[in-house]
């Protein structure tokens, strides 16, 4: 694994990336902060990489608060480190294990502190860097996707945002399960960039219609993050006995005018519609949700049936940089922040 070093400060103190402000990526400043102390059930990681997801850059632009009792400044959902401390109840760490963690926030920083319960073994073959960019993508789509939406060998599966953090991890997943996948992006290169990880078809939402083109097809479990004209679409597209799921509704979470939602489709053809926020949930629910993805996901990553896609990396100092790149949505992957200041 490659190796990151810290700056050496007093060690009591770390370096984190802050948001100063609600406003645009300049507001990410580095400060010093005190280092977090594990409570009895945590564990102090040395966070080695970190990965940056679009939840972090609404949260910088004011829209999307902290649960209570986690970092109201520090963003970050996901690291891979080594663990530096254990809280006095933790017996299934210990220092010096490299593992990666789902965290509720504070992940741009030297050191994070987390539940024991939400740390996952850095699965064999991945460095930190591959590591720090599953958490977040893999707890949402093994919750959204296989048990919200129950999706299943042989059925057919469209994720929408084909080319972001989410989707070129539910295209993988759901191809690994079997699936029959299909997905929608922005460009032709992102199209092609799908259809390489596992999906069977992709289509570039800019000059095709989504509905129109998998008419034929029939989708049995949509995964959604971009609602607005979106929702009655899927709605009319998904077969009898469909799940919709949504985990962000970016062009808005009610129908235009003139695009009402025929609930008479949801009856008709039973429908589930569903939904959730991953970030606010208990420790308890992640620490099962953690278990269940231990059993059924890292097997599928160990066999290489998942690769890691990781788009660029920035030093955790350039943190504005890398959210500037995401919101171009330039990427395809993921961007990951490296420990150095
Ligand atoms: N509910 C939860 O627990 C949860 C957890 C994590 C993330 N999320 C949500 O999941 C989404 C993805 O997160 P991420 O971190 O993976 O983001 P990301 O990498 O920044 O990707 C967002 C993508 O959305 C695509 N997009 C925008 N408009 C689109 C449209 N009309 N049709 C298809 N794609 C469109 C953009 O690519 P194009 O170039 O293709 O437009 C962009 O790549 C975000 O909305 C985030 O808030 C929810």
């Amino acid at each position: 694994m490659a190796q990151y070093r810290g700056t050496g400060i007093d060690s009591n103190q770390m370096n984190a990336v802050v948001i100063t402000r609600p406003g645009a990526p300049e507001v990410l400043q580095l400060q010093k902060r005190l280092r977090p102390q594990p409570k009895e059930n945590e564990v102090l990681i040395r966070i080695y990489a970190a990965g940056v997801n679009r939840p972090d850059v609404f949260q910088r632009k004011g829209s999307y608060p902290p649960p209570p009792g986690v970092s109201r400044d520090i963003p970050g959902l996901e690291i891979a480190g080594i663990i530096e401390k254990c809280g006095v109840a933790v017996t299934n760490l210990k220092k010096g294990d490299a593992v990666c963690a789902l965290l509720s926030g504070g992940g741009y920083a030297e050191f994070a502190a987390v539940n024991a319960g939400q740390c996952l073994p850095i699965p064999h073959g991945f460095d930190f860097i591959q590591a720090a960019s599953l958490p977040e993508t893999v707890f949402t789509v093994w919750h959204n996707v296989f048990q919200r939406g129950g999706l299943k060998e042989n059925e057919h599966f469209l994720v929408h945002g084909g080319g972001s953090g989410i989707g070129i991890t539910a295209i993988q997943l759901a191809k690994a399960f079997g699936a029959k996948v299909f997905a929608t992006a922005g460009t032709d290169e992102k199209c092609a960039e799908c259809v390489v990880i596992g999906a069977d078809r992709c289509i570039n939402y800019k000059n095709q219609d989504f509905e129109y083109e998998l008419k034929n097809e029939g989708v049995d479990v949509i995964l959604d993050m971009i609602g607005g004209d979106y929702i009655s679409k899927n709605v009319r597209l998904l077969r009898e006995d469909g799940r919709l799921v949504f985990i962000n509704t970016m062009k808005g979470s009610k129908q235009k005018p003139g695009d009402e939602l025929d609930f008479g489709l949801v009856m008709k053809k039973r429908l589930t519609i569903s939904g959730s926020m991953l970030r606010s949930r208990d420790a308890h629910f992640k620490q099962i949700l953690t278990q269940d993805i231990c059993r059924h996901v890292w097997p599928v990553l160990e066999e290489g049936k998942f690769k890691p896609v990781v788009f660029t990396q920035f030093p955790m100092c350039e943190a504005s940089l890398a959210h500037q790149l995401m919101e171009s949505s330039e990427h395809f992957g993921k961007i990951i922040l490296t420990n150095t200041w």
